[in-house]
């Protein structure tokens, strides 16, 4: 599969079948993880991979997002492990004080997950439509570390399809700046 077949075959998936992931397609989907570039090459990020009843039940009690994925990872960072650019200024002042690139990091993180994970045939679904703080509450995570998205991982249902915002990407004319 070509880079670009692989980005169009993935969608999100919020419907998932029972069957686990295997241990060879999680390796593999780590090792994507690993691969990934961080800034400064700090290497934050910080993933849990919840697989057992009580870790799944657990975070299904503090987001709905979890849906019901066989398998969720929770990209987190080290935040204070992250690089900083002590000059930057232009993000002062705004909600990033205190600015530094552990999302970023993660999300790299994140994406090269997902898309080695539609590479094998799983599903995934993106989530950062929860509470950071319910999060937390969760899991005992050690100091420090904060999550900064989340990856439901598994085999689509039969019945689950792409939402109709799959389809909808804006043309490069709206996005692409040509100076
Ligand atoms: C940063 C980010 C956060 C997202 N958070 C959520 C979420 O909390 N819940 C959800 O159902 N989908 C979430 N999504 C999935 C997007 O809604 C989805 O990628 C987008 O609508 C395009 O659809 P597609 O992934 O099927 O192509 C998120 C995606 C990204 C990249």
């Amino acid at each position: 599969m070509d880079f670009l077949e692989l980005a169009q075959s993935r969608w999100s998936v919020r419907n998932y079948d029972a069957r686990p992931v295997e241990q060879e397609k999680l390796d593999r989907i780590l090792e994507a993880a690993r691969l990934a570039p961080t800034g400064a090459n700090r290497q934050p990020q910080r993933l849990y991979v919840l697989r057992s009843e009580e870790a799944l039940a657990r975070l299904r009690a503090a987001t709905r997002m979890a849906f019901n994925a066989p398998l969720v990872i929770v990209a987190c960072a080290k935040v204070d492990e992250a690089w900083h650019n002590e000059r930057e200024t232009v993000m002062r002042g705004t909600t990033c004080d205190t600015y530094n690139v552990a999302e970023m990091d993660a999300s790299i993180v994140c994406d090269h997950m997902q898309l080695a994970a539609t590479e094998v045939g799983l599903g995934t679904l993106w989530v950062r439509g929860y509470d950071t703080q319910s999060i937390l509450d969760a899991f005992e995570f050690p100091e420090g570390i904060v999550p900064m998205c989340i990856l439901d991982v598994g085999y689509p249902a039969p019945e689950a399809k792409p939402s109709r915002l799959h389809e909808d990407r804006k043309p490069l004319s709206q996005t692409v700046v040509e100076w």
